[in-house]
């Protein structure tokens, strides 16, 4: 790497030279005026944290278990797709990344990679900590394709299904409607044998080409009997990804998923929805311990990791900030974007007096309204 990070917002900058236009503003861009992009990382500036002393912070334990293993830290990749954009290695750089560091990696439905080849690049690279892969998943029309992909990720060994719910269609994003973009010829969605649904392949129009794959291959059609479905036809654990209210997150409760991600799909969808931190506490009271709850969408710093497990996250899921890694050095540049990250929330965690995950509660945080009257 050229220059020396020492924020997230470093690799951004050197990452946005890196990169062609058409693949900056398709891995950057939010849905339409942006607003809720913004919002989301703003919506952890709303809030304070409140420290305590004197308790020994000589060392600090960031281990948690989540559905089912052992994480050397809260913090994970969430899926972003077509990774190979952005380095060569892609997806196989970043499964390395999240071993060397002991976390897990949610793969795209849309990898440029193969879930096995994704797994196998996991588990032989040397390893901090276990490192866990789980699918992303799109439900396509074509129930049997969709279920192939559960069966490979299965097959091949992924710890869990993140069933995405908030993409029936395609947010509008400008730029991409301005680039029409596609992905470049070489490259193809390398979990789909057919080329139309490789995305490599076809007719895309004067838009974003990946609108037009949505509005053919995704199904718009999906209601809560889908997760039913989708629950008979797995034996891994479900996470549902996409969730804001509190309404939906007991429902998902109801029918049984393992988990809640709460994510505005990094605000790439509806623009206009609340950033996800604004909406964490509503969830988690909703959910009243019956899964664990996560969040993404917006976290750039330690500090903001600290302050989504304050108010009851689990664990939090970083997009973004991978792929800036990921352009600026691969496997490299994604460690050291999660050990950057990793040391921001170790020291954050010294700083604020916990010792460990178990010492994080809603008492180490208060919006900022409040605290200015401390
Ligand atoms: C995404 N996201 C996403 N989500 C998903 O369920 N399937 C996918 O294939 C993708 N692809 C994708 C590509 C790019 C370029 C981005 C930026 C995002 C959403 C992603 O999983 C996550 O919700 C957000 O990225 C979290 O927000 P931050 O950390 O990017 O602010």
């Amino acid at each position: 790497m050229s220059a020396k990070h020492v924020c997230v917002s470093d690799f951004e900058v050197e990452a946005r030279k890196v990169l062609p236009k058409a693949v900056y503003d398709y891995y950057s861009s939010g849905a339409e005026e942006q607003t809720t992009l913004a919002d989301n990382v703003a919506a952890f500036k709303r809030w304070r944290l409140i420290p305590r002393v004197l308790r020994d912070v000589s060392s600090v334990d960031l281990s948690v278990s989540m559905l089912g293993h052992k994480l050397n830290m809260p913090l994970c990749v969430a899926a972003t797709a077509m990774q190979r954009m952005a380095h060569p290695d892609g997806e196989t750089a970043t499964a390395r990344a999240c071993r060397a560091m002991g976390t897990g990696m949610m793969l795209s439905s849309w990898a440029t990679s193969t879930i096995e080849e994704v797994m196998s690049a996991m588990t032989s690279s040397p390893g901090n900590g276990d490192g866990v892969l789980w699918l992303q998943l799109y439900i396509y029309k074509d129930r049997e394709l969709t279920l192939s992909l559960v069966r490979r990720a299965e097959e091949a060994g992924y710890g869990a299904i993140f069933v995405t719910v908030d993409t029936p269609y395609l947010g509008r994003r400008l730029e991409d409607m301005r680039n029409c973009f596609k992905l470049p010829s070489h490259l193809r969605l390398s979990n789909f044998s057919s080329d139309s649904l490789a995305f490599s392949e076809g007719d895309y129009g004067n838009d974003s080409g990946l609108a037009v794959y949505v509005a053919k291959a995704i199904d718009p059609a999906l209601r809560w009997d889908d997760i039913t479905w989708l629950k008979k036809n797995t034996r891994l654990p479900v996470i549902v990804k996409g969730v804001l209210t509190g309404e939906d997150a007991s429902r998902a409760v109801r029918y049984g998923v393992d988990g809640i991600l709460v994510s505005n799909h990094g605000a790439r969808q509806l623009d206009g929805v609340p950033a996800t931190l604004d909406v964490l506490e509503e969830v988690v009271e909703a959910v009243k311990g019956g899964c664990d709850v996560y969040l993404d969408g917006g976290v750039r710093r330690g500090t903001d990791v600290l302050k989504a497990l304050a108010l009851g996250a689990k664990a939090v899921f970083i997009g973004r900030p991978v792929l800036w890694g990921l352009s600026c050095q691969g496997e490299q540049g994604v460690t050291a974007v999660l050990q950057l990250l990793r040391d921001e929330l170790t020291l954050a965690m010294a700083l604020a007096g916990c010792r460990s995950l178990s010492e994080v509660s809603p008492s180490l945080v208060r919006r900022v309204d409040l605290a200015s009257r401390m």
